[in-house]
């Protein structure tokens, strides 16, 4: 059986116990477990299918909870990355603070660690309640599309999970974006995401390699990178205006220009912001409808562009 709660209280109750409880955040629902319990977060690996090699983000709630997890003194621009984006959609990896004891699935044995201070507000309330910052990857079973919805959590998860705290959509639908602060004098994009990269180099100058954006990176800069992600069952066909669609009756498009040919399914976006907000979702229900061919508009490489490209490159290849 899985609870569905819109109770924190109730939910903080399963983390407290050592059990795992997806929660929403402000980019897409995680699946959550406290750092302090072991057996939480070898389930999730187990329920997501999720290779051990594949590190989680600690989401924290509190500055208390950085200073305690990674190394100190932390570079100054770190302190202004913090301060301009936190609490909020951006993950920093940092070194990990080597007195204290944290379980090696965490970080995948790593030296640094993930850490992001979520803003939705029951994400905070959830950590806060626990008393402990909370790891959570995605919620979704390992290659499926993230979960934007609790119903998308339900789906991969339903009798699998003991706990969804359900929210509402969220607000950005793609994932946090990812910095690797680990050399303080090359701060590297790891994956593009919900925050914009213009307004990072707005603070600090930013390493984006173009190696993200290809198919499959052969040295990935973060673990996660090397696995198949994001993939729907229909094959994903990244088009610009005059590309050339053929069975649009059979197929689905998504995009911000309208086209002239009748798809079987259609989304059309007011801006790239609704486009990143509807995208996993389109997918989720591309693969309900069983279509075998998805038309994806490519967006600009600018804003949160970047990231949604970044997802239909993977879909694309999956
Ligand atoms: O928006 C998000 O970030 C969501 C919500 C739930 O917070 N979480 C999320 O987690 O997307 P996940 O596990 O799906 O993606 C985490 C990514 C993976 O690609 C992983 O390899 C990378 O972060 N990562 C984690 N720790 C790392 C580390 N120490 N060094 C490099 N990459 C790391
Ligand atoms: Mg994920």
């Amino acid at each position: 059986m899985t609870l569905i709660t819109e109770s924190v209280g109730e939910a903080a109750e399963f983390l407290i116990n050592g059990q795992i409880t997806a929660f929403p955040t402000e980019t897409v629902y995680g699946l959550g477990a406290s750092i302090q319990h072991e057996a939480a977060i070898q389930n999730i690996f187990t329920a997501k299918g999720r290779p051990s090699d594949n590190p989680l983000i600690v989401h924290i709630a509190d500055l208390d909870d950085l200073n305690y997890l990674v190394e100190q003194p932390l570079n100054q621009n770190i302190y202004y990355l913090i301060k301009a984006f936190w609490p909020g959609p951006l993950t920093l990896i940092l070194p990990l603070n080597k007195n204290i004891k944290l379980s090696p699935m965490i970080n995948a044995g790593l030296n640094s660690i993930a850490i992001r201070m979520p803003s939705h507000p029951a994400a905070l309330d959830l950590i806060r309640k626990v008393k402990s910052p909370l790891v959570a990857p995605s919620a979704n079973l390992s290659g499926k599309p993230s979960p934007t919805s609790y119903l998308h959590v339900l789906e991969d998860f339903n009798n699998i999970i003991p706990c969804i705290l359900k929210g509402t959509i969220t607000d950005y639908g793609l994932e946090s974006t990812i910095i690797n602060c680990l050399n303080p004098n090359n701060f590297q994009l790891l994956r593009a995401g919900a925050l914009e990269v213009e307004k990072i180099e707005k603070i600090i100058p930013l390493e984006i390699k173009n190696n993200n954006f290809k198919k499959a990176a052969s040295k990935p800069l973060s673990p996660g990178m090397k696995y198949k992600h994001y993939a729907p069952k229909a094959k994903v066909n990244i088009i610009d205006t005059n590309s050339k669609i053929i069975n649009a009756s059979e197929a689905a498009y998504i995009g911000l220009t309208d086209k002239p040919e009748k798809f079987k399914k259609i989304c059309l976006a007011n801006n790239l912001d609704d486009y990143a907000k509807n995208l996993f979702a389109f997918f989720r229900a591309c693969d309900e409808e069983n279509i075998q061919i998805i038309y994806t508009e490519r967006p600009q490489r600018q804003g949160i562009g970047l990231a949604i490209l970044e997802r239909l490159i993977k879909a694309a290849s999956g």
